[in-house]
Protein backbone atom coordinates (compact mmCIF):
# COMPACT_ATOMS: atom_id res chain seq x y z
CA UNK A 1 0.00 0.00 0.00
CA UNK A 2 1.00 3.46 -0.90
CA UNK A 3 1.75 6.46 1.85
CA UNK A 4 -0.23 9.35 0.00
CA UNK A 5 0.63 12.92 1.12
CA UNK A 6 -0.38 15.93 -0.53
CA UNK A 7 2.66 17.53 -0.59
CA UNK A 8 5.89 15.58 -0.66
CA UNK A 9 9.98 17.03 -0.86
CA UNK A 10 12.04 14.79 -2.33
CA UNK A 11 15.61 15.00 -0.39
CA UNK A 12 15.62 16.63 3.06
CA UNK A 13 18.57 19.25 2.71
CA UNK A 14 19.03 23.68 3.13
CA UNK A 15 15.92 23.41 0.81
CA UNK A 16 13.37 20.69 2.32
CA UNK A 17 14.32 22.93 5.62
CA UNK A 18 13.25 26.45 4.27
CA UNK A 19 10.28 24.71 2.55
CA UNK A 20 8.93 23.18 5.55
CA UNK A 21 8.92 26.12 6.96
CA UNK A 22 7.16 28.20 4.42
CA UNK A 23 4.55 25.49 3.85
CA UNK A 24 3.86 25.71 8.32
CA UNK A 25 3.85 29.34 7.89
CA UNK A 26 1.22 29.41 4.52
CA UNK A 27 -0.80 26.69 6.98
CA UNK A 28 -0.49 23.26 6.39
CA UNK A 29 -2.78 20.13 8.14
CA UNK A 30 -1.13 17.40 9.52
CA UNK A 31 -0.02 14.76 7.61
CA UNK A 32 -0.33 16.71 4.23
CA UNK A 33 3.35 17.11 4.11
CA UNK A 34 6.37 14.21 3.82
CA UNK A 35 10.34 15.35 3.76
CA UNK A 36 11.94 11.73 2.61
CA UNK A 37 15.80 11.85 3.01
CA UNK A 38 18.21 9.55 2.75
CA UNK A 39 20.15 11.27 5.52
CA UNK A 40 19.67 10.00 8.72
CA UNK A 41 18.63 13.60 10.30
CA UNK A 42 16.25 16.39 10.10
CA UNK A 43 17.21 18.91 7.81
CA UNK A 44 20.80 21.02 8.93
CA UNK A 45 22.48 24.32 7.63
CA UNK A 46 25.22 21.92 5.09
CA UNK A 47 27.86 24.98 4.68
CA UNK A 48 28.68 24.17 8.66
CA UNK A 49 30.11 20.73 7.40
CA UNK A 50 33.19 22.78 5.86
CA UNK A 51 33.68 24.78 8.74
CA UNK A 52 33.05 24.84 12.39
CA UNK A 53 31.95 21.08 12.02
CA UNK A 54 35.82 20.38 11.55
CA UNK A 55 36.87 22.62 14.26
CA UNK A 56 39.69 21.64 16.52
CA UNK A 57 38.16 22.62 19.45
CA UNK A 58 34.09 22.95 20.34
CA UNK A 59 33.53 21.68 16.97
CA UNK A 60 29.50 22.54 15.91
CA UNK A 61 27.37 19.31 16.22
CA UNK A 62 23.74 18.54 15.76
CA UNK A 63 21.04 19.86 16.57
CA UNK A 64 22.86 23.02 17.12
CA UNK A 65 22.64 23.79 13.25
CA UNK A 66 19.54 22.30 11.87
CA UNK A 67 18.05 24.83 9.42
CA UNK A 68 17.05 27.41 9.45
CA UNK A 69 19.60 28.90 11.86
CA UNK A 70 22.26 29.74 9.03
CA UNK A 71 19.61 32.52 8.40
CA UNK A 72 19.08 34.43 11.79
CA UNK A 73 15.78 32.04 12.07
CA UNK A 74 14.71 29.37 14.62
CA UNK A 75 16.26 26.28 14.47
CA UNK A 76 13.64 23.30 13.51
CA UNK A 77 14.33 20.43 15.36
CA UNK A 78 12.66 17.12 14.86
CA UNK A 79 10.07 17.70 17.18
CA UNK A 80 9.30 20.91 15.74
CA UNK A 81 8.12 18.48 12.69
CA UNK A 82 5.91 16.67 14.99
CA UNK A 83 4.27 19.32 16.40
CA UNK A 84 3.68 20.18 12.36
CA UNK A 85 2.15 17.30 11.65
CA UNK A 86 4.63 17.11 9.09
CA UNK A 87 6.31 13.46 8.44
CA UNK A 88 10.23 13.55 8.66
CA UNK A 89 10.62 10.04 6.62
CA UNK A 90 14.24 9.67 6.96
CA UNK A 91 17.35 7.03 6.28
CA UNK A 92 15.24 6.20 3.26
CA UNK A 93 16.62 6.40 -0.32
CA UNK A 94 13.91 6.68 -2.97
CA UNK A 95 15.77 4.47 -6.11
CA UNK A 96 12.31 5.26 -8.90
CA UNK A 97 10.34 8.14 -9.53
CA UNK A 98 7.36 7.41 -12.10
CA UNK A 99 6.28 11.19 -12.78
CA UNK A 100 3.16 10.11 -14.62
CA UNK A 101 1.93 7.45 -11.91
CA UNK A 102 3.27 10.20 -9.06
CA UNK A 103 5.02 7.75 -6.83
CA UNK A 104 8.12 7.18 -5.34
CA UNK A 105 9.91 4.11 -4.49
CA UNK A 106 12.18 3.68 -1.54
CA UNK A 107 15.22 1.29 -1.54
CA UNK A 108 13.05 -0.75 1.21
CA UNK A 109 10.55 -1.25 -1.17
CA UNK A 110 8.22 1.02 0.03
CA UNK A 111 6.17 3.23 -1.83
CA UNK A 112 4.83 6.85 -1.47
CA UNK A 113 2.50 9.27 -3.72
CA UNK A 114 1.95 12.42 -3.96
CA UNK A 115 -0.63 15.29 -5.58
CA UNK A 116 2.58 17.72 -5.83
CA UNK A 117 6.07 16.88 -5.55
CA UNK A 118 9.07 19.30 -4.93
CA UNK A 119 12.52 17.94 -5.97
CA UNK A 120 15.26 19.00 -3.36
CA UNK A 121 17.68 16.91 -4.15
CA UNK A 122 20.63 18.79 -4.01
CA UNK A 123 24.30 17.86 -5.79
CA UNK A 124 26.37 14.91 -5.45
CA UNK A 125 30.24 14.59 -5.41
CA UNK A 126 32.60 14.13 -8.63
CA UNK A 127 34.44 11.40 -7.80
CA UNK A 128 37.49 10.89 -9.06
CA UNK A 129 36.64 7.02 -9.61
CA UNK A 130 34.25 8.31 -11.84
CA UNK A 131 37.76 8.75 -14.06
CA UNK A 132 38.91 5.38 -13.25
CA UNK A 133 41.77 7.40 -11.19
CA UNK A 134 44.17 4.07 -10.44
CA UNK A 135 43.97 3.45 -6.60
CA UNK A 136 40.70 6.03 -5.57
CA UNK A 137 39.27 3.49 -3.72
CA UNK A 138 41.92 3.56 -1.16
CA UNK A 139 40.88 4.38 2.89
CA UNK A 140 41.30 7.69 3.81
CA UNK A 141 40.04 9.51 0.96
CA UNK A 142 37.61 11.85 1.28
CA UNK A 143 34.83 13.53 0.15
CA UNK A 144 32.07 16.26 1.77
CA UNK A 145 28.92 16.57 1.02
CA UNK A 146 26.80 15.05 3.89
CA UNK A 147 27.04 15.14 7.71
CA UNK A 148 27.89 11.16 7.38
CA UNK A 149 31.35 12.18 5.22
CA UNK A 150 32.49 14.49 8.15
CA UNK A 151 32.07 12.56 10.59
CA UNK A 152 34.11 10.26 8.70
CA UNK A 153 36.63 12.71 7.71
CA UNK A 154 36.49 13.97 11.40
CA UNK A 155 37.40 10.94 12.57
CA UNK A 156 40.52 10.42 10.55
CA UNK A 157 41.81 13.94 11.63
CA UNK A 158 41.94 12.28 15.15
CA UNK A 159 43.17 8.97 14.17
CA UNK A 160 45.51 10.79 12.37
CA UNK A 161 46.85 13.64 14.53
CA UNK A 162 49.92 15.52 12.95
CA UNK A 163 49.86 13.31 9.98
CA UNK A 164 49.83 15.02 6.08
CA UNK A 165 46.65 15.69 3.70
CA UNK A 166 46.75 16.40 0.45
CA UNK A 167 43.91 18.12 -0.90
CA UNK A 168 42.70 17.47 -4.44
CA UNK A 169 40.73 20.71 -6.32
CA UNK A 170 41.23 24.06 -5.93
CA UNK A 171 37.41 25.59 -5.82
CA UNK A 172 35.13 25.67 -1.99
CA UNK A 173 35.90 22.21 -0.76
CA UNK A 174 39.58 22.51 -1.63
CA UNK A 175 40.25 25.92 -0.01
CA UNK A 176 37.60 25.36 2.72
CA UNK A 177 38.91 22.05 3.70
CA UNK A 178 42.58 23.05 3.39
CA UNK A 179 41.94 26.07 6.20
CA UNK A 180 40.05 23.69 8.73
CA UNK A 181 42.83 20.89 8.31
CA UNK A 182 45.37 22.92 8.72
CA UNK A 183 43.81 24.61 11.91
CA UNK A 184 43.78 20.75 12.91
CA UNK A 185 47.81 20.95 13.21
CA UNK A 186 47.81 18.76 10.11
CA UNK A 187 50.43 19.35 7.19
CA UNK A 188 48.82 19.85 4.25
CA UNK A 189 49.55 20.11 0.53
CA UNK A 190 46.88 21.53 -2.29
CA UNK A 191 46.95 20.70 -5.37
CA UNK A 192 45.30 21.80 -8.69
CA UNK A 193 45.23 22.15 -12.42
CA UNK A 194 44.28 25.60 -12.68
CA UNK A 195 46.86 28.75 -12.59
CA UNK A 196 45.10 30.49 -9.75
CA UNK A 197 42.77 28.89 -7.07
CA UNK A 198 38.81 28.76 -7.22
CA UNK A 199 38.94 30.08 -10.61
CA UNK A 200 35.37 29.83 -11.26
CA UNK A 201 34.92 33.37 -9.45
CA UNK A 202 38.14 34.33 -8.49
CA UNK A 203 40.18 37.01 -10.16
CA UNK A 204 44.28 36.90 -10.41
CA UNK A 205 44.35 39.53 -7.73
CA UNK A 206 41.62 37.79 -5.42
CA UNK A 207 43.39 34.43 -5.77
CA UNK A 208 46.64 36.18 -4.76
CA UNK A 209 45.77 37.24 -1.50
CA UNK A 210 44.23 33.93 -1.34
CA UNK A 211 47.87 31.45 -2.27
CA UNK A 212 49.49 34.04 -0.35
CA UNK A 213 47.59 34.06 2.80
CA UNK A 214 47.54 30.34 2.53
CA UNK A 215 50.90 30.06 2.37
CA UNK A 216 51.95 32.12 5.58
CA UNK A 217 49.42 29.57 7.00
CA UNK A 218 51.68 27.12 5.62
CA UNK A 219 49.39 25.50 3.52
CA UNK A 220 51.23 24.75 0.14
CA UNK A 221 50.06 24.52 -2.94
CA UNK A 222 51.09 22.75 -6.30
CA UNK A 223 49.20 24.11 -9.20
CA UNK A 224 49.10 23.11 -12.65
CA UNK A 225 48.60 19.33 -12.18
CA UNK A 226 46.02 17.08 -11.06
CA UNK A 227 45.96 13.44 -8.90
CA UNK A 228 46.22 10.42 -11.43
CA UNK A 229 46.93 7.64 -8.76
CA UNK A 230 47.72 6.81 -4.79
CA UNK A 231 49.12 3.83 -2.95
CA UNK A 232 48.18 2.34 -0.02
CA UNK A 233 49.95 0.45 2.60
CA UNK A 234 49.20 -3.24 3.99
CA UNK A 235 45.62 -2.09 5.57
CA UNK A 236 44.49 -0.39 2.18
CA UNK A 237 45.26 2.85 3.41
CA UNK A 238 46.15 5.99 1.35
CA UNK A 239 50.03 6.34 1.60
CA UNK A 240 51.01 8.36 -1.79
CA UNK A 241 49.25 10.78 -4.03
CA UNK A 242 51.01 10.53 -7.34
CA UNK A 243 50.65 14.00 -9.49
CA UNK A 244 50.95 13.70 -13.45
CA UNK A 245 53.98 15.87 -13.14
CA UNK A 246 55.54 13.07 -12.12
CA UNK A 247 56.06 14.01 -8.17
CA UNK A 248 54.63 11.66 -5.59
CA UNK A 249 53.35 13.42 -2.32
CA UNK A 250 53.08 11.12 0.98
CA UNK A 251 49.22 11.20 2.42
CA UNK A 252 47.70 9.81 5.50
CA UNK A 253 44.67 11.89 4.54
CA UNK A 254 43.42 13.12 0.98
CA UNK A 255 40.51 15.70 0.42
CA UNK A 256 38.98 16.16 -3.23
CA UNK A 257 37.19 18.81 -3.96
CA UNK A 258 36.50 18.31 -7.82
CA UNK A 259 33.41 19.59 -8.49
CA UNK A 260 29.65 18.73 -7.69
CA UNK A 261 26.58 17.33 -9.91
CA UNK A 262 23.03 17.80 -9.57
CA UNK A 263 21.10 15.03 -8.79
CA UNK A 264 18.72 14.94 -11.31
CA UNK A 265 19.25 11.20 -12.50
CA UNK A 266 15.57 9.89 -10.79
CA UNK A 267 13.47 12.35 -12.93
CA UNK A 268 16.12 12.10 -16.23
CA UNK A 269 13.44 12.38 -19.49
CA UNK A 270 10.67 12.63 -17.22
CA UNK A 271 10.88 16.44 -17.36
CA UNK A 272 12.28 19.07 -19.14
CA UNK A 273 15.96 19.60 -18.46
CA UNK A 274 18.35 22.62 -18.86
CA UNK A 275 21.95 23.04 -18.49
CA UNK A 276 22.77 20.22 -16.42
CA UNK A 277 19.20 20.94 -14.19
CA UNK A 278 15.70 20.79 -13.86
CA UNK A 279 14.37 23.50 -15.78
CA UNK A 280 11.53 25.08 -14.08
CA UNK A 281 9.69 28.94 -14.45
CA UNK A 282 10.07 31.69 -11.96
CA UNK A 283 7.76 29.83 -9.73
CA UNK A 284 10.37 26.52 -9.62
CA UNK A 285 7.50 24.83 -11.16
CA UNK A 286 8.86 22.47 -13.49
CA UNK A 287 7.13 21.26 -17.18
CA UNK A 288 4.86 19.17 -15.12
CA UNK A 289 2.42 21.26 -13.45
CA UNK A 290 2.39 18.52 -9.87
CA UNK A 291 6.15 18.86 -10.15
CA UNK A 292 8.87 21.54 -8.67
CA UNK A 293 12.56 21.92 -8.37
CA UNK A 294 14.38 24.01 -5.67
CA UNK A 295 18.11 24.81 -5.03
CA UNK A 296 20.58 23.13 -6.55
CA UNK A 297 18.74 21.06 -9.20
CA UNK A 298 16.89 23.79 -10.78
CA UNK A 299 17.77 25.64 -13.78
CA UNK A 300 15.41 28.67 -13.74
CA UNK A 301 15.05 32.14 -14.85
CA UNK A 302 17.70 34.87 -13.56
CA UNK A 303 15.07 37.50 -14.43
CA UNK A 304 18.48 40.12 -13.65
CA UNK A 305 20.47 38.47 -16.56
CA UNK A 306 17.58 37.41 -18.57
CA UNK A 307 18.86 33.97 -19.10
CA UNK A 308 18.42 30.60 -17.34
CA UNK A 309 21.26 29.71 -14.61
CA UNK A 310 21.61 26.98 -12.33
CA UNK A 311 22.79 28.81 -8.83
CA UNK A 312 24.40 26.15 -6.16
CA UNK A 313 24.64 28.02 -2.80
CA UNK A 314 22.95 28.05 0.24
CA UNK A 315 20.97 31.21 0.19
CA UNK A 316 19.39 30.13 -3.16
CA UNK A 317 18.59 27.15 -1.52
CA UNK A 318 16.72 28.43 1.21
CA UNK A 319 14.86 31.38 -0.89
CA UNK A 320 13.81 29.29 -4.41
CA UNK A 321 12.19 26.79 -1.55
CA UNK A 322 10.02 29.20 -0.18
CA UNK A 323 9.47 30.92 -3.56
CA UNK A 324 8.34 27.37 -4.81
CA UNK A 325 5.98 27.07 -1.22
CA UNK A 326 4.16 30.71 -1.76
CA UNK A 327 3.56 30.08 -5.31
CA UNK A 328 2.17 25.98 -4.66
CA UNK A 329 -0.40 27.60 -1.58
CA UNK A 330 -1.31 30.63 -3.81
CA UNK A 331 -2.06 28.91 -6.81
CA UNK A 332 -4.65 26.90 -4.88
CA UNK A 333 -6.32 30.07 -3.51
CA UNK A 334 -6.25 30.78 -7.35
CA UNK A 335 -3.68 33.61 -6.76
CA UNK A 336 0.20 33.78 -7.98
CA UNK A 337 2.97 35.17 -6.10
CA UNK A 338 5.49 37.29 -7.88
CA UNK A 339 8.33 35.94 -10.22
CA UNK A 340 11.24 34.82 -8.53
CA UNK A 341 13.79 37.99 -8.54
CA UNK A 342 17.28 36.90 -7.74
CA UNK A 343 20.51 38.78 -7.01
CA UNK A 344 23.54 35.59 -6.73
CA UNK A 345 24.57 36.05 -3.49
CA UNK A 346 27.14 33.16 -1.97
CA UNK A 347 29.83 33.37 0.53
CA UNK A 348 32.69 31.45 2.06
CA UNK A 349 34.93 31.68 5.04
CA UNK A 350 37.81 29.73 6.08
CA UNK A 351 40.50 30.19 8.47
CA UNK A 352 39.74 33.48 9.84
CA UNK A 353 38.84 35.42 6.40
CA UNK A 354 35.10 35.54 4.96
CA UNK A 355 34.27 36.87 1.86
CA UNK A 356 30.91 37.74 0.24
CA UNK A 357 29.84 38.07 -3.47
CA UNK A 358 26.95 39.33 -5.01
CA UNK A 359 26.33 39.50 -8.64
CA UNK A 360 27.44 38.24 -11.68
CA UNK A 361 31.41 38.00 -12.36
CA UNK A 362 31.64 39.08 -15.89
CA UNK A 363 33.56 41.79 -17.57
CA UNK A 364 36.25 43.99 -16.85
CA UNK A 365 37.29 43.95 -12.93
CA UNK A 366 39.17 46.24 -10.55
CA UNK A 367 40.87 45.45 -7.48
CA UNK A 368 40.53 47.75 -4.39
CA UNK A 369 41.73 47.68 -0.87
CA UNK A 370 44.34 46.19 0.71
CA UNK A 371 45.06 42.61 -0.48
CA UNK A 372 48.46 42.20 1.03
CA UNK A 373 48.09 38.57 2.43
CA UNK A 374 51.04 40.05 4.90
CA UNK A 375 49.12 43.07 6.05
CA UNK A 376 47.79 42.72 9.88
CA UNK A 377 43.96 43.37 8.79
CA UNK A 378 43.40 42.97 5.23
CA UNK A 379 40.22 44.32 3.31
CA UNK A 380 39.85 44.50 0.10
CA UNK A 381 37.69 43.85 -2.96
CA UNK A 382 36.55 43.40 -6.51
CA UNK A 383 34.30 44.79 -8.60
CA UNK A 384 32.71 43.70 -12.04
CA UNK A 385 31.47 46.35 -14.72
CA UNK A 386 30.00 45.04 -17.82
CA UNK A 387 28.47 47.69 -20.55
CA UNK A 388 29.60 50.40 -18.38
CA UNK A 389 27.82 48.92 -15.47
CA UNK A 390 28.81 47.32 -11.87
CA UNK A 391 27.39 43.71 -12.32
CA UNK A 392 29.11 41.89 -9.43
CA UNK A 393 30.89 43.07 -6.28
CA UNK A 394 33.56 40.50 -4.55
CA UNK A 395 34.41 41.99 -0.86
CA UNK A 396 36.92 39.92 1.28
CA UNK A 397 37.85 40.66 4.95
CA UNK A 398 40.03 39.55 7.74
CA UNK A 399 37.61 38.78 10.67
CA UNK A 400 38.90 40.29 14.29
P1 LIG B 1 21.19 19.65 -0.30
O1 LIG B 1 22.42 19.00 -0.79
O2 LIG B 1 21.29 20.56 0.87
O3 LIG B 1 20.13 18.52 0.08
C1 LIG B 1 19.82 17.45 -0.77
C2 LIG B 1 19.18 16.37 0.08
O4 LIG B 1 18.58 15.39 -0.76
C3 LIG B 1 20.18 15.60 0.95
O5 LIG B 1 19.63 15.43 2.22
C4 LIG B 1 20.31 14.26 0.23
O6 LIG B 1 20.65 13.20 1.08
C5 LIG B 1 18.89 14.10 -0.28
N1 LIG B 1 18.74 13.15 -1.38
C6 LIG B 1 19.38 13.17 -2.57
N2 LIG B 1 18.99 12.13 -3.34
C7 LIG B 1 18.06 11.46 -2.62
C8 LIG B 1 17.30 10.29 -2.86
N3 LIG B 1 17.38 9.61 -4.00
N4 LIG B 1 16.45 9.85 -1.89
C9 LIG B 1 16.34 10.53 -0.72
N5 LIG B 1 17.05 11.64 -0.44
C10 LIG B 1 17.90 12.10 -1.38
N6 LIG B 1 26.97 27.51 -0.10
C11 LIG B 1 27.23 28.81 0.26
O7 LIG B 1 26.65 29.74 -0.31
N7 LIG B 1 28.15 29.08 1.23
C12 LIG B 1 28.83 28.09 1.88
O8 LIG B 1 29.67 28.38 2.74
C13 LIG B 1 28.57 26.74 1.51
N8 LIG B 1 29.26 25.73 2.11
C14 LIG B 1 29.05 24.42 1.72
C15 LIG B 1 29.79 23.41 2.33
C16 LIG B 1 29.63 22.09 1.92
C17 LIG B 1 30.43 21.00 2.56
C18 LIG B 1 28.72 21.78 0.88
C19 LIG B 1 28.55 20.35 0.41
C20 LIG B 1 27.97 22.79 0.27
C21 LIG B 1 28.13 24.12 0.70
N9 LIG B 1 27.41 25.17 0.12
C22 LIG B 1 27.63 26.47 0.51
C23 LIG B 1 26.39 24.88 -0.91
C24 LIG B 1 24.99 24.68 -0.27
O9 LIG B 1 25.10 23.92 0.91
C25 LIG B 1 24.08 24.00 -1.27
O10 LIG B 1 23.93 24.84 -2.38
C26 LIG B 1 22.71 23.68 -0.64
O11 LIG B 1 22.86 22.76 0.41
C27 LIG B 1 21.77 23.13 -1.68
O12 LIG B 1 20.56 22.83 -1.07
P2 LIG B 1 19.63 21.66 -1.66
O13 LIG B 1 18.48 21.53 -0.72
O14 LIG B 1 19.42 21.88 -3.10
O15 LIG B 1 20.54 20.35 -1.55
P1 LIG C 1 34.34 23.48 -7.38
O1 LIG C 1 33.72 23.40 -8.72
O2 LIG C 1 34.21 24.75 -6.59
O3 LIG C 1 35.89 23.21 -7.50
C1 LIG C 1 36.43 22.11 -8.12
C2 LIG C 1 37.92 22.33 -8.29
O4 LIG C 1 38.60 21.13 -8.59
C3 LIG C 1 38.29 23.29 -9.40
O5 LIG C 1 39.36 24.11 -9.03
C4 LIG C 1 38.67 22.30 -10.51
O6 LIG C 1 39.36 22.78 -11.54
C5 LIG C 1 39.44 21.31 -9.71
N1 LIG C 1 39.65 20.02 -10.36
C6 LIG C 1 38.86 19.42 -11.27
N2 LIG C 1 39.36 18.21 -11.58
C7 LIG C 1 40.49 18.05 -10.84
C8 LIG C 1 41.45 17.02 -10.71
N3 LIG C 1 41.33 15.88 -11.41
N4 LIG C 1 42.47 17.18 -9.83
C9 LIG C 1 42.58 18.32 -9.11
N5 LIG C 1 41.69 19.32 -9.19
C10 LIG C 1 40.67 19.19 -10.05
O7 LIG C 1 33.72 22.23 -6.55
P2 LIG C 1 33.92 21.75 -5.05
O8 LIG C 1 34.90 22.61 -4.35
O9 LIG C 1 34.16 20.29 -5.12
O10 LIG C 1 32.49 22.02 -4.42
C11 LIG C 1 31.43 21.10 -4.66
C12 LIG C 1 30.07 21.73 -4.39
O11 LIG C 1 29.98 22.19 -3.06
C13 LIG C 1 29.71 22.91 -5.25
O12 LIG C 1 28.34 22.78 -5.53
C14 LIG C 1 29.91 24.09 -4.38
O13 LIG C 1 29.05 25.15 -4.74
C15 LIG C 1 29.55 23.53 -3.02
N6 LIG C 1 30.26 24.24 -1.94
C16 LIG C 1 30.09 25.58 -1.82
C17 LIG C 1 30.74 26.26 -0.82
C18 LIG C 1 30.53 27.75 -0.71
O14 LIG C 1 29.70 28.29 -1.42
N7 LIG C 1 31.26 28.43 0.18
C19 LIG C 1 31.59 25.60 0.06
C20 LIG C 1 31.77 24.22 -0.11
C21 LIG C 1 31.09 23.55 -1.12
Amino acid sequence: MAKTFKYIILGGGVSAGYAAREFAKQGVKPGELAIISKEAVAPYERPALSKAYLFPESPARLPGFHVCVGSGGERLLPEWYTEKGIELILSTEIVKVDLAAKSLISAGGETFSYQILIVATGSTVIRLTDFGVEGADAKNIFYLREVDDADKLYAAIKAKKNGKAVVVGGGYIGLELSAVLKLNNIDVTMVYPEPWCMPRLFTAGIAEFYEGYYANKGVNIIKGTVAVGFTSNSDGEVKEVKLKDGRVLEADIVVVGVGGRPQTVLVKEQVEEEKGGIKTDAFFKTNLSDVYAVGDVATFPLKLYGELRRVEHVDHSRKSAEQAVKAIKAAEEGKTVEEYDYLPYFYSRSFDLSWQFYGDNVGDTVLFGDNNPASSKPKFGTYWIKDGKVVGVFSGRWNS
